[in-house]
């Protein structure tokens, strides 16, 4: 729960209320943020009741709406944030307790798969090694969710981030037979972001879309990149947009997508968006998704220009 003063001049005129589910943390954007809303909230109260005409009713109404909408968006991404980070913790313990024995049981396989190679065991020892590998690998993708690295952020264009990305996808791509459509801003801004994990959200998105294609089979596959600037409030974004044919996001996880663990492939872990999300948010952007009106989905991201 957080509490704002509504003040007119010294004098206090309410109490602002928030209620967010389970402990967060506020950062002293979102604080500053909330505070605004408030003295917005009151500048609003005042004026209803000054001018009560019809006219500016319906636009105080309308104004309201736009900041309701607009708290609730911002409660959704902070209860979000909170269970991610409480997952994140559990998940790390976890996999730190089983990560010790795992690497005794695999050097012992490594060991045995010496000794009785050409064996009847041979072949049961392969497979065990390649099960651990993949053990391994689950683990080292927890853990990379739950301590997610440090940024580091240098100016970058999201244009030249893009095409890097398809290149180190050429060959994925070009074995799935989807036809790949960049519709580029020429003169975009550069940001400041870390480039190797605004690549790792590329990656992860493209190849969801690449992913949700092949499963549907459909022969005329699609994704088309868009980049523009959008003016949010007054400040300047990034604006990427990622769109699919695919049978698009299936409406049992759609509210539930950007949570970890959230999967409808058999081969998924459910991690690639809950960290996409983490990513998108440290760098003070947003990832939004949606199912396209002809099918297909829409992954839109915002990334914030810092002003010059
Ligand atoms: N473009 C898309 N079209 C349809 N469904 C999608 C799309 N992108 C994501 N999804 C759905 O969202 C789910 C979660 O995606 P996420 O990337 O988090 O996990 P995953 O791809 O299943 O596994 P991981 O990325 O950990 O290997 C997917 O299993 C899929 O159901
Ligand atoms: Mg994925």
């Amino acid at each position: 729960m957080i509490a704002f003063p509504l003040k007119r001049g010294d004098r206090v005129e309410g109490v602002y209320l928030m209620n967010f589910m389970g402990q967060v943390n506020f950062s002293q954007d979102q604080l500053d943020s909330f505070e605004g809303l408030s003295i917005l909230f009151l500048a609003f109260m005042n004026n209803t009741r000054e001018e009560s005409s019809k006219k500016d009713h319906s636009r105080y109404k309308d104004i309201e709406r736009r900041y309701r909408e607009e708290i609730e968006s911002m409660q959704q991404q902070l209860v979000l944030s909170g269970k991610l980070s409480s997952l994140g913790a559990l998940a790390s313990g976890v996999a730190h307790e089983i990560r010790n024995p795992l690497t005794i049981v695999k050097m012992l396989v490594d060991e045995l798969s010496k000794d009785l190679k050409g064996s009847e065991y041979g072949e049961d020892l392969s497979v065990i090694h390649t099960e651990i590998n993949r053990i391994a690998e689950i683990i080292n993708q927890f853990l990379d969710f739950a301590r997610p690295k440090d940024l580091t952020v240098i100016k970058g264009n999201i244009n030249t981030l893009i095409r890097e990305t398809m290149n180190f996808l050429d060959i994925e791509l070009r074995k799935s037979k989807i036809k790949m459509e960049l519709n580029l801003y020429s003169t975009l801004p550069t940001i400041l972001c870390d480039h190797n994990q605004i690549k790792q959200v590329f990656i992860n998105v493209i190849l969801n879309a690449s992913n949700a294609i092949q499963g549907a089979e459909e022969p005329n596959g699609w994704i088309r990149i868009k980049t523009t600037v959008q003016l949010k409030e007054s400040k300047k974004f990034v604006k990427i947009v990622f769109e699919d044919n695919g049978p698009g996001i299936s409406d049992k996880i759609i509210d539930h997508l950007f949570e970890p663990f959230i999967t409808t492939r058999e081969q998924g872990l459910g991690l690639g968006l809950s960290i996409t999300y983490r990513i998108i948010e440290n760098h003070g952007g947003t990832i939004e998704a949606q199912n396209r009106m002809d099918g297909g989905a829409r992954f839109v991201i915002l990334l914030p220009v810092e002003p010059a």
